[in-house]
């Protein structure tokens, strides 16, 4: 069996190499097990902070095929991953592509496998916001569809594709593979705190991390500036450190926002303020989330993450593919306006913030499930048969 791992934006390399790093422990224990891989960049992320950093913290192989699709619109840079990744798979001829999460280039390359018979299996299947609006909402429905082997996260993501027809048998519940990468890398880092947290607390403060990339926020005025106000808020008393997506940096710059650069040389203690810093590496990362007293976010991982770590997390969106973190974890869903932002952040300096727990198979031995299921032939020879 030859597998082919596709990887393409920052919030793939996460899930994608603790599987990688089972696969060739299993080898070297010597599995007999018969199976290639190779992986495939596609290059969607390309500048150093959002790939090559994540490759180092992750342990993950270079890869084997670097796309180099950069940015466009959705349609050029789909378009354009799918007709790279074509080549790849005349050369390599895989008889499986594994694609993980729900960015451009997991749909891009789901469609090129499905329509030469190439079986695919999807890491996440089945997450659903029902906002169609948001591009990763598109990506997800569509690579479901044309998926043989559907891996999922949760209970819920088993229900909504049922809801969509999706055969039950195709589907495997395995739990959540970032939750690998985050356990292994919290084992690394040990207890001592961040660089940047000892500064706040030196001058007595707790830490507030955001992040912030959806379109739906950061694109317009409308969202993006209450945001920010109140993030200004929040800062009157605490130290709020917001490593900013290029997509966010440029709207930012647009916009005239005021926000300090962080001084990166200094270790002087940290005053009250709103910090901007360019985007961390995994480890440095996720050493913050755990130092929070609370995470402000629009991203999906870290929703995830922090329930995972018992962080207050306020997701600044209208709705959430993973209801999981809200129902069972520390997630909140918060208006995005000035004073519920200054709200959240209160509540959770004072403690005020729910308990939550996690969820099943959030264990840190999802990719050895996942290695199981896509060791399991029957994918393959379905996705065979649709190709004579
Ligand atoms: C993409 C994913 C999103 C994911 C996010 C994580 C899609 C539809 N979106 O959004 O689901 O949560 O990644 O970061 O696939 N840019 C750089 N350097 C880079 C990459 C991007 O400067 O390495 C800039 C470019 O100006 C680009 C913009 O950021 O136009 C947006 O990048 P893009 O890959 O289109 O989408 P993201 O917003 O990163």
């Amino acid at each position: 069996m030859k597998l082919c791992f596709v990887v393409g934006a920052r919030p793939n390399f996460m899930k994608v190499a603790p599987v990688l790093a089972e696969l060739a422990a299993r080898r070297g224990a010597g599995g007999r097990e018969n199976v290639e891989w190779i992986v495939v960049h596609t290059g969607q992320h390309y500048d150093t902070a959002m790939s090559d950093v994540f490759f180092r913290d992750l342990g993950m192989p270079a890869p084997d095929d670097f796309l180099n699709v950069g940015s466009d619109t959705h349609g050029r840079q789909t378009a354009r991953v799918m007709s790279a990744f074509e080549e790849v798979c005349d050369r390599r001829e895989p008889d499986g592509v594994v694609v993980v999460g729900d960015v451009n280039s997991t749909l891009a390359c789901a469609l090129v496998a499905a329509k030469r018979g190439i079986g695919v299996a999807h890491v996440e299947a089945g997450l659903r916001s029902y906002d169609r609006a948001m591009p990763e909402e598109v990506n997800r429905v569509l690579t479901d569809q044309v998926s043989d082997l559907l891996l999922t996260t949760c209970a819920d993501a088993e229900e909504n594709l049922a809801r969509e027809g999706v055969e039950r048998g195709k589907v495997r519940f395995v739990g959540n593979p970032m939750i690998d990468s985050l356990l292994r890398g919290l084992e690394m880092l040990g207890d001592e705190p961040s660089n940047l947290a000892s500064r706040a607390r030196a001058g007595g403060h707790a830490t507030v991390v955001v992040t912030l990339h959806r379109p739906g926020n950061v694109d317009s005025p409308e969202t993006l500036v209450p945001i920010i106000r109140g993030l200004q808020n929040a800062a009157r008393r605490c130290v709020v450190l917001f490593p900013v997506h290029p997509r966010t940096a440029k709207r930012l710059a647009e916009q005239g926002m005021p926000l300090a650069e962080l001084p990166v040389a200094a270790d002087e203690p940290l005053a009250p303020g709103v910090y901007t810093m360019a985007p961390m590496p995994y480890l440095e990362f996720i050493r913050l989330l755990r130092d929070a007293a609370i995470v402000l976010t629009d991203s999906g991982g870290i929703q995830e993450e922090t329930t995972v770590m018992g962080v207050p997390c306020a997701t600044l969106r209208p709705n959430t593919e993973r209801p999981v973190t809200v129902t069972a974890g520390t997630n909140e869903l918060v208006p995005r306006d000035p004073g519920a932002i200054a709200d959240a952040v209160e509540r959770a300096l004072e403690g005020r913030w729910k308990k939550g727990s996690i969820p099943p198979l959030w264990d840190g031995k999802a990719s050895g499930r996942i290695v199981d299921a896509l060791l399991e032939p029957g994918w393959i020879e379905m996705a065979k048969a649709r190709r004579a």
